[in-house]
C-alpha cells in the first residue's frame, strides 16, 4: 500500500518469458542487472601461468565467514585454475586501467599470461599463490570454498576472503574512499560505466515514517 506523499504511477509493461527467449535471456539479464562491479580474477595454472580475466558476475556471498563469488560462463581458464588449485585473487578494476582490463578479456591461449601480454605487474600475495595486480588498489585473496554449476554452462565459484590488501592512497580516515578507488562497472553489451554522483542516505527506521 502506498503511503501518503509517495509517488505511484502505472507503467506499460512488456513481458518476457525466459523459456521463449532462449539465448536472448543472456543479453537481457546483462542489460538490466546493472551496474556490475568487475572482479579482476587472478589464478595460477598447474603449469605456473598467471592468468588474469575480468568477471562482472561478481558479488559478496557471505560476511561471516567473508565469502565472495564470481561466475564463469563457460569453462574458462579462471574457472579451471581456481577449481584445480583452490585459490584466486580478486583485484579491483580502477578507471585508469580500463584498457588493460578489457585486454585481459582477450581469449589468449592458456599458456600465455595476461600479465605479460598486457604489461601488468605481479605483486606477491600474502596468503595464496596467485599474485595481485600491483597497479590495482585492492586485492582480495581467496580460497575456494565451493562451486555451484547451473545448466552445465555457468559455474559460480565461492571464495573465502583470507586476506585483504588496500593501497594506502585510497584510504581516507582508515577506510576505502569511493572517490579514490574509482572502480569501473559493467553494463549491458559492451557498455561500461564509472561511479557517478555519490550521495549519502541514512536508513529510516519504521518509527520515523510518515503515517
Ligand atoms: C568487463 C568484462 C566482464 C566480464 N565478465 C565475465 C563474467 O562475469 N563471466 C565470464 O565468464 N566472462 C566474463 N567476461 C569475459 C571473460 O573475461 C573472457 O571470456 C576471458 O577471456 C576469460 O579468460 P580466462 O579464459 O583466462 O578465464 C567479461 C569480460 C569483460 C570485458
Amino acid at each position: 500500500m502506498a503511503r501518503a506523499g509517495w509517488h505511484s504511477e502505472r507503467v506499460s509493461r512488456r513481458d518476457f518469458d525466459p523459456a521463449a527467449l532462449g539465448s536472448q535471456m543472456y543479453p537481457l539479464l546483462n542489460s538490466v542487472v546493472v551496474p556490475r562491479p568487475i572482479a579482476w580474477v587472478t589464478t595460477r595454472s598447474d603449469q605456473g601461468v598467471d592468468n588474469l580475466a575480468p568477471h562482472s558476475y561478481f558479488t559478496i556471498s557471505s560476511i561471516e565467514p567473508p565469502v565472495v563469488q564470481f561466475t564463469s560462463v563457460g569453462h574458462k581458464d579462471s574457472l579451471r585454475n581456481a577449481v584445480a588449485t583452490g585459490e584466486f585473487v580478486v583485484s579491483l578494476c580502477p578507471e585508469h586501467l580500463q584498457e588493460q582490463v578489457n585486454l585481459t578479456a582477450t581469449d589468449f591461449p592458456a599458456d600465455t599470461s595476461e600479465y605479460d601480454a598486457v604489461g601488468l605487474t605481479r605483486e606477491p600475495s600474502a596468503r595464496v599463490a596467485p599474485c595481485r595486480v600491483a597497479e590495482s588498489p585492492l586485492a582480495l585473496e581467496c580460497r575456494v570454498v565451493g562451486t555451484r554449476e547451473f545448466g552445465g554452462a555457468s559455474t559460480v565459484v565461492f571464495g573465502e576472503v583470507v586476506w585483504v590488501a588496500l593501497d594506502e592512497d585510497v584510504l581516507r580516515n582508515g577506510r576505502p574512499d569511493i572517490d579514490l578507488l574509482r572502480p569501473l562497472a559493467r553494463l549491458g553489451g559492451n557498455q561500461w560505466s564509472t561511479i557517478g554522483q555519490v550521495s549519502e542516505h541514512r536508513r529510516v527506521p519504521f518509527s520515523e515514517l510518515p503515517s
